[in-house]
């Protein structure tokens, strides 16, 4: 009863898209009658699978709950499920793998390890099962379709001139600034397109004099966090700071993301050293970190609203079961090693108290922290 009721909902709600869709343009006509048969669409209340790795930010938490009521709403029967904390990589195999055997049409993967799920695709591929890429690449197969994320460089781009930013305006001397550099787990296709995009700005910065790294970590595999883990990354910065500060000023630290940044904080503020005059940078404007953001402490973070991350997808499905052209805007940044996957990026916004209340205007949630604070 349930089933037919909710199929009927979807058919509704799909037939509604396609009468929109069809209003503006001709488009739908020809694409439908295509012959390829893996693009030729599927049912409207089709299972679709989507594996997201473990909850190493707010962003993956809130994305479930977005995923189960935005597939639902559609009409599909929505499948998600969460890779374990431990164990994760070979759990995300299985799930992906029961995924194809149970059916699913499209599966949205946010790879725990992107480049071990070659076999899972495989199957897949073969089974006609179209696959998304969500948030994070996945690399060295043939067999993913389209990648949907936010514009990871231009993340990358952010941070770094967030960090000089900072430095300027908060650690009260003139440059040359003492920095560290982290970045995140080296299983994650991410955390190098961040580095990399940072760098661009910073490694600049950092021949000519205006930026000293202290330790000399400036390789990626020297700052790397494993797991995205806060533990990881609140004992490197302990480290490095018994190492090389305890007679010399801490300036900033470049962080990948939010929970990272707090870690960062916590270590700088029980090494005794003045958080009011240091700069660190973050990502995915988590509670916490907008809240330490409006107090004076974690200078910046990005704001990627997995809202508009996870209706794009659903968009992608959409068309997908329909038959349409999926709609891209990159076909030329991501190269997963095997093919230039096709990709719709979403544009990352810098965050700082500044422009907090503009940045969250449509996120009641955050807003009302940042209007607690003013
Ligand atoms: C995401 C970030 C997140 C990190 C850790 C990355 O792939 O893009 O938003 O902070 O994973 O969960």
């Amino acid at each position: 009863m349930k089933r037919i009721a909710l199929a009927a909902a979807g058919l509704a709600a799909v037939t509604a898209l396609a009468l929109t869709g069809c209003s503006g343009t001709s488009r739908g006509g020809d694409e439908t009658t295509g012959t390829d048969a893996a693009t030729a669409g599927f049912a409207a209340d089709a299972t679709i699978g989507v594996a997201l790795p473990d909850k190493t930010s707010e962003n993956w938490v809130l994305a479930g709950g977005l995923f189960e009521d935005g597939l639902k709403a559609a009409g599909f029967t929505g499948d998600v499920q969460y890779a374990p904390a431990s164990n994760t990589v070979a759990e995300q195999q299985n799930q992906i793998a029961a995924m194809v055997t149970n059916g699913a049409k499209v599966i949205v993967i946010g790879a725990k390890d992107g480049k071990q799920l070659g076999t899972q695709l495989q199957q897949a591929a073969d089974a006609g099962v179209k696959i998304i890429a969500y948030d994070r690449l996945i690399e060295n197969t043939p067999n993913v379709d389209y990648y949907v994320a936010f514009d990871n460089y231009k993340v990358g781009e952010l941070q770094g001139q967030a960090l000089l930013d900072g430095l300027e305006a908060r650690s009260g001397h003139a440059a040359p600034w003492n920095i560290e550099l982290f970045s995140g787990s080296p299983d994650d296709a991410n955390s190098a397109v961040f580095f990399n995009g940072a760098m661009s700005v910073l490694q600049p910065k950092i021949d000519d004099g205006t930026l000293v790294v202290k330790s000399g970590q400036t390789e990626i595999a020297q700052t790397a966090t494993q797991g995205w883990e806060a533990e990881n990354a609140q004992s490197r910065m302990d480290s490095l700071l018994t190492a090389n500060y305890t007679d010399a000023t801490i300036d900033g630290v470049l962080s990948p993301n939010d929970n990272l940044a707090r870690a960062i904080i916590t270590s700088v503020k029980q090494g005794g050293k003045d958080i009011a005059t240091f700069t660190v940078t973050g990502q995915d404007s988590e509670v916490e970190s907008v809240k330490s953001i409006m107090a004076g402490e974690q200078y910046s973070t990005i704001n990627k609203d997995t809202s508009l991350l996870v209706a794009q997808t659903i968009k992608m499905i959409q068309q997908l079961q329909k038959g349409e052209t999926v709609d891209v805007n990159d076909t030329e940044q991501y190269d997963n090693g095997v093919k230039v996957v096709p990709a719709y990026l979403l544009d990352p916004v810098i965050v700082t108290k500044e422009n907090a209340a503009e940045a969250y205007a449509n996120n009641p949630n955050l807003l009302a922290i940042v209007e607690a604070a003013q």
